[in-house]
């Protein structure tokens, strides 16, 4: 079966909606068609500033609402970052055939190094793309489901994977990026013109997914539209009210046409009440579910034992090809 693979941050509490439309849907959805593996990169995470008690709890967290949302053990292999160490030897021989130039033009790192101060990003920051490259080229991918943001670094992972098949013969696979274009960039509530994240300066554009659904819902009546009154999806001249097509679009798997017909002659208020609806529908059975899932830590570390040891023995494989290919001696 081909294979998909792709990872998750936990450097919140909560995902956001724009996590889960843009990306994390879709793994569910190729987790039956597909040899799944689903991280957490927890190495991704340190690269910006952080508390270490967090970061064990978010890493569960996060395991907990990939379960919630339907991501299935039986099916994926899930696992952290940490746990696959060969991901660590491959972003080394990977970083010595990047260019200094090339990741210098990663506009991530630019935009997370200018928030974070010039000065106090650090290197791990800067190498960040070649570890991701690393996560996915030690796999043998396939396609690689995430949102538009993630599409420079995917480019990246594509040219590493070519450039080291011609100069040392050919590892890698050169995988390909699943990105849905209808959801592959989730907007900000309040700044529909700016990504839905959990680094705006508020929080108040922000859908998390554990967060209560009355808040939530609120969120959403008092999104940004325009002055007009008609709803029709236009992302230029109305990217609010398209923002909240598409959410609740997605959310119910109906077509934005289908909901433009609908609305004809309703206003603003019933497409935001309506999606409010439809959002807690959605996340209050996730939110139970993960607290159920939190009360179990144990069975959470035993499913991240289960998919390291599913890891390694695959990414083991490639690594050995990796360091035969590039001139290191076998240990004898
Ligand atoms: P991260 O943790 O920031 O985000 C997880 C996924 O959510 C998508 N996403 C969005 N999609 C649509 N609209 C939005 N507003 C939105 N915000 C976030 C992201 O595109 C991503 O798919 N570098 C990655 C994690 C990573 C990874 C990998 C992914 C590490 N190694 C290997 C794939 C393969 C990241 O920081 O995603």
């Amino acid at each position: 079966r081909p294979r998909v693979l792709s990872g998750i941050q936990p450097t919140s509490d909560s995902f956001h909606l724009g996590n889960y439309l843009g990306a994390l849907k879709q793994w569910v959805e190729l987790q039956d068609d597909f040899d799944a593996f689903y991280f957490i990169p927890d190495m991704h995470a340190i690269t910006v500033p952080y508390e270490p008690a967090h970061l064990r709890e978010r890493t569960r967290v996060a395991v907990a609402q990939l379960l919630a949302i339907g991501v299935d053990p039986a099916r994926a292999t899930i696992y952290a970052q940490s746990h696959v160490p060969e991901i660590s030897q491959l972003t080394w021989v990977l970083s010595s055939i990047t260019g200094f130039g090339e990741a210098s033009r990663m506009t991530q790192f630019k935009d997370k190094s200018a928030r974070h101060g010039e000065d106090s990003a650090g290197v791990g920051l800067f190498t960040y793309p070649i570890l991701m490259a690393a996560d996915i080229l030690a796999f043998e991918v396939d396609r690689v489901p995430v949102g538009e943001d993630q599409r420079q670094h995917l480019e990246l992972t594509r040219n590493l994977a070519q450039r080291f098949n011609s100069r040392f013969g050919t590892v890698f696979r050169v995988p390909e990026p699943h990105i849905v274009a209808e959801v592959a960039k989730i907007y900000d509530l309040q700044n529909p013109g700016a990504k839905m994240s959990k680094s705006a300066e508020s929080d108040s554009g922000l859908i998390n997914l554990l967060d209560d659904p009355k808040r939530s819902a609120k969120k959403i009546r008092s999104a940004v539209t325009d002055n007009e009154r008609e709803i029709r999806f236009d992302r230029a001249a109305k990217a609010g009210v398209s923002n909240l097509l598409t959410i609740q679009s997605a959310l119910r798997g109906v077509p934005v046409d289908e909901l433009v017909v609908h609305y004809r002659d309703k206003g603003y208020g019933d497409l935001k009440v309506e999606t409010a609806t439809v959002l807690t529908d959605f996340v209050t059975p996730v939110r139970d579910r993960v607290s159920e899932l939190m009360a179990a830590p144990d069975q959470i570390d035993a499913i991240l034992a289960e998919g390291a040891i599913r890891a390694r023995r695959v990414a083991a494989a490639t690594l050995a090809d990796v360091y035969d290919k590039v001139g290191f001696l076998a240990p004898a």
